[in-house]
Formats: C-alpha cells, sequence, structure tokens
C-alpha cells in the first residue's frame, strides 16, 4: 500500500479560515434568522473599480481575435506587468529590475512554495503570532518536530506582542530562515525602518534569508514607514519579498500576486557554494506553474496606471475609515486595540477570563459579528482577536 507524508499528520488542526467558515456555517443553520456581519477572513468586499474591470474586458477581447489572441504567457509574467511592478518600487524607493519579478495567482501560494527550494534541515524562525501558512507549510515539508503545547519543536518562535510594541527580537542564536510580516497579518502592526535594519543586518551576519510578506504594504497611511524591504540598504543579498493584488486591489476572487527575488541574493549547496535563488526560483515556478491568465495581467498592470491607482486608492481609503471606525468604537467601549492605522486589521484585547475561541463563540452568538480568535495564529495570540477592516461600511458601523 501506498504510504502519505506523514508530516501531516503532525498539523494541529484544519487550517484556521476553514474552521470559522465551519463555526459560522454551524450557526447560521442553527440560527437562520440572524445577520451575520463577516469581518473574520481578510477578504475584500467592494467591487473591481472601473479602470481595472476596462483593462480585463480589454484583455477579453484580445482573447477573442485571431490577431491578438494569447496562448501560454511566459510563466514569470507578460513584460508590460512586470515592467509596471518594477517602475512602482522604484517609485517607492526600492531597486528592483522587471526580471527580477515572478508573476504569480498569489502570495499565499508563494509563501507556502518558497521553503522548497530551501533544504530540510534548515532552522526557521517565525513570528508568534504569525501567518499559519508559513508555519503549516514547513511542517508539511518535515521541518519540524510534533506539535506541545500549540508550538513545532524546532521552530524558532518570535513572540510578538504589545509589551515588545510587536517589534520581533532577533532569535538569540542562528537562524536560516526567518518570516516577518510587515504590515501585520494578525496585529496591523508595521516593522520600524531601524528594526528592518537590524534585521537585515543579522540576516547578513547569519547567512540567513528573510522572506518578507509585504501583501498589505498599500493600507500603509503614515508617511516615511517601509513598504519594501528592498529600500533597506543591503537587503537585496538577504531578502525575498512577497506581494498581493489581492487585497490592494480587490482580486481575492481574481487572482494575482508576485515575488521578487533579487539576482544577487544567494544560499549554500551542500559543498558550501553559493547558489542564487532566483535561478531555483524560476527553475521552480516554471515547472509547476504556467502563468496568469491574460486578461487578468492585463488588470493587474492597470492598477499601476493613473486612473487604476486612484481608484484602488479610493477602496483602500474606505478599508481604512472602517478600520479606524472599529478602532475607535472599540477603544471608546473600553478594549484595548492595536493596528488598524497602518495595517487593515484591528488587534484586540478580549476581556478578562476569556479564551480567544470564548470570545469568538461569544460575538458571534450575541452580536452575530464573526472574527477571528487570535489563539489561531500561535500561543502569542492567545487572549487577543482580530477583526478585519474587509467589510461594508453600514455593517462596521
Ligand atoms: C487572512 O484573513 O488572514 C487572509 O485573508 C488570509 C489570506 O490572505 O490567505
Amino acid at each position: 500500500m501506498a504510504t502519505i507524508n506523514t508530516n501531516y499528520q503532525k498539523l494541529q488542526a484544519g487550517y484556521l479560515f476553514p474552521e470559522i467558515g465551519k463555526r459560522v456555517r454551524n450557526f447560521a443553520a442553527a440560527n437562520p434568522a440572524a445577520r451575520i456581519i463577516r469581518l473574520g477572513i481578510g477578504d475584500v468586499v467592494l467591487p473591481l473599480p472601473a479602470p481595472i474591470i476596462d483593462a480585463m474586458k480589454a484583455g477579453v477581447d484580445e482573447m477573442a481575435r485571431k490577431e491578438t489572441f494569447q496562448g501560454y504567457g511566459p510563466e514569470q509574467g507578460h513584460e508590460f506587468l512586470r515592467e509596471a511592478i518594477a517602475g512602482h518600487f522604484r517609485g517607492q524607493g526600492a531597486e528592483v529590475a522587471a526580471d527580477e519579478v515572478f508573476v504569480s495567482d498569489g502570495s499565499k501560494c508563494d509563501t507556502a512554495n518558497i521553503q522548497e527550494i530551501f533544504a530540510v534541515d534548515n532552522i526557521i524562525a517565525v513570528t508568534d503570532p504569525v501567518y499559519p501558512v508559513y508555519v503549516d507549510t514547513n511542517v508539511m515539508a518535515g521541518r519540524t518536530g510534533p506539535a506541545e503545547n500549540g508550538r513545532y519543536g524546532k521552530l524558532v518562535y518570535l513572540p510578538t506582542t504589545a509589551e515588545n510594541g510587536f517589534e520581533p527580537a532577533l532569535p538569540s542564536g542562528h537562524v536560516d530562515l526567518i518570516y516577518l510580516c510587515s504590515p501585520n497579518n494578525p496585529t496591523g502592526a508595521v516593522m520600524s525602518r531601524a528594526s528592518l535594519q537590524r534585521w537585515v543586518d543579522y540576516a547578513k551576519r547569519e547567512g540567513a534569508i528573510i522572506l518578507f510578506d509585504a501583501a498589505y504594504e498599500a493600507f500603509i497611511r503614515e508617511p516615511g514607514l517601509v513598504h519594501s524591504i528592498f529600500e533597506i540598504p543591503g537587503a537585496r543579498n538577504v531578502a525575498i519579498e512577497f506581494r498581493s493584488f489581492s487585497k490592494t486591489a480587490g482580486f481575492t476572487g481574481t487572482r494575482c500576486a508576485f515575488t521578487v527575488i533579487p539576482k544577487e541574493l544567494c544560499a549554500r549547496d551542500g559543498a558550501g557554494v553559493p547558489v542564487p535563488l532566483h535561478s531555483l526560483w524560476n527553475r521552480r515556478h516554471t515547472t509547476k506553474f504556467n502563468g496568469v491568465s491574460y486578461p487578468v495581467q492585463r488588470a493587474a498592470a492597470a492598477v499601476f496606471s493613473p486612473e487604476g491607482s486612484k481608484a484602488v486608492q479610493a477602496n483602500i481609503d474606505y478599508y481604512m475609515e472602517n478600520a479606524r471606525i472599529i478602532r475607535e468604537g472599540l477603544a471608546k467601549a473600553g478594549y484595548r486595540v492595536h493596528g488598524g492605522v497602518n495595517g487593515p486589521y484591528i488587534w484586540l484585547r478580549v476581556p478578562e477570563g476569556l479564551t480567544s475561541w470564548q470570545f469568538f463563540d461569544r460575538l458571534l452568538g450575541e452580536a452575530n459579528v464573526v472574527g477571528t480568535p487570535g489563539s489561531g495564529f500561535g500561543t502569542c495570540g492567545e487572549g487577543y482577536f482580530r477583526l478585519s477592516a474587509f467589510g461594508f461600511r453600514e455593517n462596521v458601523e
């Protein structure tokens, strides 16, 4: 009989968001009259803006004509999109070349898959709380021991809490791969420039690689904050960056994202010889992925046009006004709240005496509001709760 990858048996529970979905479906079935407000999974609600839809339609029209029809595109993405992305980075003060951009169908997939190009004995550091994809994919790949008290053996956890201002401290020893997410999912906090510089310097010293998830950078409101790790001197030698159109431009159902791997970025092979990660990822990407659909890439490129970026910004403003309403409303109600200023998530302390899941059940049962229990993101998330700003204004109010 065939045998399974037993690493899957180490996984602690179902993936967080399907688990929440199941509880909400059960509640809705038992309470058919309840009008449920969903601020759990960070999923956009506003339709794609007109300039983006127009570009997508134009792409569809091109597919309908013999002269402009497109078959397989380049796996890494069409030149027009990769150039537009590189130009956007330059505008943010980050040096990125178009051929360092790999267009994909999502940052969830990219942050999940990137670990494949690294050896199984790499030591992995994650923040706690953390986006569960980084952890679960390393569990599946066999880089961890079994779970005990909510934490996997061999993983290095970096507590990121109100007590340390949501700035993870550097590991006390050596690690090889570090997942950082800023603005952070779930806490909504943004890492400071000084702290990112410390991480880049650590990575240089230790020969480590930073896997920088910037899926929420477009939600940064305050000037002077870091949008791209490549704004930090030295980062091109130590970091990979992930970005997404999902939240930025409303593409959760449309699917488009990208990963940037600088050409000079290397990790060592078994003989200690430095190997460019760009070429390894290119090998993986071209073997396992056949590119994002042409009309979707046309739509994504329109995000960087003057009309497109204005329309996308208006939607971001809408969500961030939601965030303000949630944050200030909860603070007025006596809750301790974090995030929601430069990121679309509000991270609140649950009332004394309740666990995160107990608060989830109470909020759903009494107010018919869905959020995400902090403990679903790690042991340091216990006692916290995440609300997403991606909702309709009337519901948020
Ligand atoms: C979240 O709610 O954390 C995100 O929507 C999950 C994701 O982007 O995969």
